[in-house]
């Protein structure tokens, strides 16, 4: 049972220690279970028990470490590089590149737009706006908040993957930057890159590939003989590049890594400061002080696991994905959308309110997505779904026969 919230203080004299974690345990009595695997975002388990031991055996060996100083704790310093390094080689990055870890996707594209935004300006812009398909994740735009600049959408096509024509249209002189996403959030679908980055090049414009769910996973479906859409470095007007570790590299969170082809727009987002009576302070991301364990998790599951641990893995989530997309495609009355390839599902309905759908099957303990144009349901599957598929299957078929009278709920909170 969780416990009602009511105004902290400070309680006067300290509490026991079994207490407190009694009470822990209690309100995380509140929180959706996903270990059960019931929930399709936020988490993305393997449903491992080694995999996690080693997460929290990483987490907790570095616990007090703090990354801001890598000439104190170079043991953070030379793991931080080893996992940019290693990502890096996994994007197909060139000698030329460099990267920086970063606490997330959003941070990882906040910086990604600040490097372009300096590049901008250096050459003498003057205000500027980030152009995107709508589908963009809304890190875009609060990066264009954050940094003083106008953020332009641009439609898809009836596959949900950019139409470039449109937003063709919307590039101008004062684009900062411009995007696709591989996988977009809400459709799970593959931008076509190549194509717009080769326009975007022609422009001299910057090229963010948005591979912050596929970053770790588009490589090893690749592996596995999948025919991927160029998205990586190896196309040559993507300029930069982020994928998230704490999403399919299954690192605890806190982990992603933002990777240029050119080392000097790296720089361009590295912040330096000199005249502080404190010594002098450099920071290549938002944060100063940096938790080391998002760092030391990263570098453990990546050296764990190595290429055939992922590949293993993303072969698995692959079996669990059709499982579930043919599934979802014999419920009659059900659509899937667009021709996805990876491990993201979104469907509609076609004669049902699918958010009465969605309402039934969150009476029922799942966490689906809620996407819109046109009204929708998302999975994220990871590979911990694989003990689900039959009983979601079944809740979801009785859901679209037995919807809930009428919808309450449309807006999600998504991630
Ligand atoms: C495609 C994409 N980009 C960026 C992000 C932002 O990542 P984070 O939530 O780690 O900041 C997400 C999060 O789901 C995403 O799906």
């Amino acid at each position: 049972m969780s416990t009602p919230r009511t105004s902290a203080s400070l309680p006067p004299t300290g509490r026991p220690a079994d207490d407190l974690f009694r009470e822990m345990s209690d309100r995380q009595s509140g929180d959706i279970n996903w270990r059960a695997a019931r929930t399709f975002s936020l988490v993305y388990p393997t449903g491992r028990d080694d995999i996690d031991d080693v997460l929290a055996r990483a987490n907790h060996d570095v616990v007090f470490g703090n990354a801001l100083n890598p000439l104190r704790f170079p043991s953070i310093g030379s793991m931080e590089r080893d996992v940019v390094e290693m990502t890096g080689s996994l994007l197909s990055a060139p000698s030329t590149g460099g990267g920086v870890f970063t606490s997330g996707g959003t941070e990882s594209i906040v910086m990604s737009v600040l490097s372009a935004r300096e590049k901008f300006r250096a050459r003498g812009g003057v205000g500027g706006r980030v152009v995107t398909p709508i589908s963009a994740h809304p890190a875009f735009a609060k990066a264009a908040h954050l940094l003083g600049l106008e953020h332009v959408t641009t439609p898809l096509d009836d596959d949900f993957r950019a139409n470039v024509d449109a937003w063709q249209q919307a590039l101008r002189d004062d684009t900062v930057l411009t995007m696709g996403s591989a996988y977009s959030y809400p459709h799970g679908v593959v931008d076509p890159i190549a194509n717009m980055a080769a326009i975007a090049r022609e422009r001299e414009i910057p090229f963010h590939t948005d591979a912050c769910i596929g970053g770790f996973v588009l490589p090893f479906l690749e592996e596995l003989g999948v025919e991927i859409p160029g998205w990586d470095f190896r196309v040559p007007g993507v300029t930069q590049i982020s994928a998230d570790l704490h999403k399919y590299g299954y690192s605890t969170k806190g982990a992603s890594v933002v990777t240029y082809r050119d080392r000097s727009d790296l720089r361009a987002q590295i912040f330096s400061y000199h005249d502080w009576p404190g010594g002098m302070y450099r920071t290549p991301g938002v944060a100063g002080a940096r938790a080391a364990s998002p760092i030391a998790a990263a570098w453990a599951v990546m050296n764990y696991l190595g290429r055939a641990g992922y590949v293993a893995l993303v072969d698995d989530l692959r079996a669990t994905t059709q499982r579930f997309a043919a599934g979802i495609a014999a419920i009659e009355g059900l659509r899937i959308l667009g021709a996805p390839i990876g491990p993201l599902l979104a469907f509609t309905a076609n004669d049902v309110d699918i958010n009465a759908v969605g309402d039934v099957l969150d009476d029922r303990g799942w966490g689906l997505g809620r996407i819109h144009a046109p009204e929708g349901l998302q999975m994220m599957i990871a590979p911990h779904h694989r003990s689900v598929v039959d009983d979601f299957l079944t809740d979801l078929s009785e859901a679209v026969e037995n919807p809930a009278p009428t919808s309450r709920t449309s807006r999600g909170y998504n991630t």
